[in-house]
Order: structure tokens, then sequence, then C-alpha cells
């Protein structure tokens, strides 16, 4: 890189300034916020389906209405991210690709099984807890249409989270049979929800870039952290117990978790999940199933170029 630029590019950071798509940027920022956003789109376009399964199955028009709803703002969640995604230079097309091919990654988390009704109030809390922590510190990037976008899918994301609270919450005071399926629920989703936000600092090797470039403004473990001083509290009250006899508080009051198995996590990730091959096969079936949509739609731009001709 040009040491001149990179010094400016550096000083506008310092300065706390957005960088916007026509900026000059470095080759590599340019490359890890393309990694980011678009494995943050997939995660959006991912995520859809453990939910998705249980819209025809849910308990009351009520509930059913709610799931459509938060489904639909996944669907359009991952379209704001792959937008801010193309500003960077990634086409819809390598982006698609690279996630049908399973070059791309998207989050553990979706590679989890939704077993019961009560999954779906407790990834409403857990799982859109985790990504509003994530999500907040995001919208502080220096990346402009980024640090937009996350400004949006919080506010969007605070109403999933409050849906799946409520849900739990009268599941947790139900009758035994409801408080039984609550619990069991957070016992699938805890540690899952904690390996979501990423591997520990000291074996992040994508951190020291993203916060010397102010993308990531916390650390993974900051963000867990958070999350769990959030959200230990609230489950307890709710008469659940957190899946982790390790569990205890510091002299700080910060939560401190058991250890992680990330045998499992890296598993996951690499596809020996319970539902990757679920969740890939879902998403390459809609692939070829839309792929007259965009036949259409290229035989529609073709003709009414020629007819500008
Ligand atoms: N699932 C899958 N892969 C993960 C992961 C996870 N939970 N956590 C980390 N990884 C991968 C990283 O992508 C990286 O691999 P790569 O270099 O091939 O991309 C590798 O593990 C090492 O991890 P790092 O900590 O070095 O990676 P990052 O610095 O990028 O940190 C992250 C990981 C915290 C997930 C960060 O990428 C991030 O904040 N991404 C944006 C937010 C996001 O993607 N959230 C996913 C959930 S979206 C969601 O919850 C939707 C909501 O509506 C429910």
């Amino acid at each position: 890189e040009d040491p001149a630029k990179l010094a400016a590019f550096e000083a506008r950071i310092a300065r706390g300034e957005k960088i916007e798509p026509g900026d000059w940027m470095p080759a590599e920022y340019r490359r890890q916020l393309i990694r980011m956003i678009s494995q943050h789109a997939h995660s959006e376009y991912v995520g859809m389906l453990p939910e998705g399964a249980w819209i025809t199955r849910a308990p009351s028009l009520r509930r059913k209405m709610i799931l459509i709803a938060k489904v639909q703002d996944e669907a359009g969640h991952g379209q704001y991210l792959y937008h801010a995604a193309e500003t960077l230079g990634a086409t819809r097309e390598e982006m698609m690709d690279a996630l049908l091919t399973g070059r791309a990654k998207y989050s553990s988390i979706f590679n989890y099984p939704s077993l019961t009704w009560a999954d779906v109030g407790m990834i409403g809390w857990l799982v859109d807890g985790a990504a509003i922590r994530n999500q907040t510190m995001l919208a502080g990037c220096s990346y402009g249409p980024y640090s937009r976008a996350m400004v949006r899918i919080c506010s969007e994301e605070t109403f999933h989270h409050k849906q799946g609270k409520e849900m739990i919450l009268a599941y947790a005071n139900g009758t035994p049979k409801q408080r039984a399926m609550a619990q069991d629920a957070l016992d699938r989703w805890w540690w899952p929800s904690l390996m979501m936000l990423g591997p520990h600092d000291q074996d992040s090797p994508n951190s020291g870039p993203l916060m010397k470039w102010g993308i990531k403004l916390k650390s993974n473990d900051e963000v867990r952290q958070e999350f769990i001083n959030e959200h230990v509290p609230e489950l307890q009250e709710a008469g659940l117990t957190i899946p982790d006899p390790d569990l205890h508080q510091d002299e700080h009051g910060n939560w401190v978790h058991g250890p992680i198995d990330w045998s499992e996590f890296w598993r996951v990730v690499k596809g020996g999940g319970q539902c990757n091959k679920e969740r890939m096969d879902a998403r390459n079936d809609a692939h070829a199933e839309g792929a007259w949509v965009r036949e259409a739609m290229q035989a529609y731009a073709s003709r009414a170029l020629q007819a500008a001709d």
C-alpha cells in the first residue's frame, strides 16, 4: 500500500470518520469487510430456516403472525447486508456461490435444530440477544454502509428479542410441561449461543486488523461477557437453570462461565453440525428453484437494453 495514503486512512479512522464506498481504503480493509459482511448476510439468510420450520405449526394466529414478521425481517437484514457488501465491489453471484459451495461461512448457531416450539422463544431470547450485543457494537463500525445497516437491524432485533422473552416467560410461569420445555430449550441453546460470538480473543486471527481499523469495536470475549452478564440474572429470575455448573460471579460482578467446548464449535463451523447438510440443501434447492426468476430478469433486462438502442 502507498504509505502516505495508508497513514491518511488510519488518521481518518483515529478521528472516528466513516469510510464511504468511494473512499480510498487498504485492500485488506476491503477484503476483511467483504468477508465479514457477506458472512453476516449468509447468517441472516440461513438463519431464517430454524424458525421458518415452525411458522405452519405456531400454536396461535398471534404467534404465527409474529414469527412470520420476524423471519421476514431476517430476509430483509440479509438484503441490507448483501447490498452493503456490494458497495465494496463484491457481487451477489460471487457471494451466493461462495455460500452454496460451502466456501463461505455462516453463523454456527443456525446448524442446531429447533426441536420444540419453546426453541423459537429461546432463539429470540438468546440468539437475537447475542446478535443485538454484537450488532450494537458494529453500529459504531468505521465503514459507513455497514454501520448504518446495523442501526436499522438493531431496532428490528429488539422486537425479535422481546417477543422471544415474552414467550419463554409465559412458559417458565406456565404448566410444569411448559416449564420443562423452556428449560430443555435453554439446555440446548445456551452453549451454542456463547460460541456464536466467536473464538476466545487469543484464538481470533481476524480481531487484530478488525480492531485496528475500527471495524470491530469490542473483542469476541468482551461481547460474550456483556451477553452473559445481561442474560444470566434474567434467565435465573425466570426460574430457569443455566446449564453450566461452573458458572459463578467474580469480585467485579461478572458472571464467569465454565470451559466452552471449542471442538464442538469447530466441528460445526467445518460442516459437522446436526443441521449443516439440511441447511445447505435447503439453500441450494431454493437457489435452483429460483433460477427461472433470475433468467426472466436477465431476459427482461436484455430486451430493455435492445429497446433502448
Ligand atoms: N460461526 C461461524 N464461523 C465463525 C463464528 C461463528 N459463530 N465465529 C467465528 N467464526 C469464524 C470466522 O468467520 C473466522 O473464519 P474466516 O476467517 O474464514 O471468516 C474464524 O472463525 C476465526 O474467527 P475470528 O474471531 O477471527 O473472526 P471474526 O473476527 O470475524 O469474529 C464474528 C467472528 C464475531 C462472528 C464477527 O465476524 C462478526 O461480528 N460478524 C458480524 C456479525 C455476525 O456475523 N453475526 C452472525 C449472527 S447473525 C444473526 O445472529 C442474525 C440474527 O438476526 C439472529
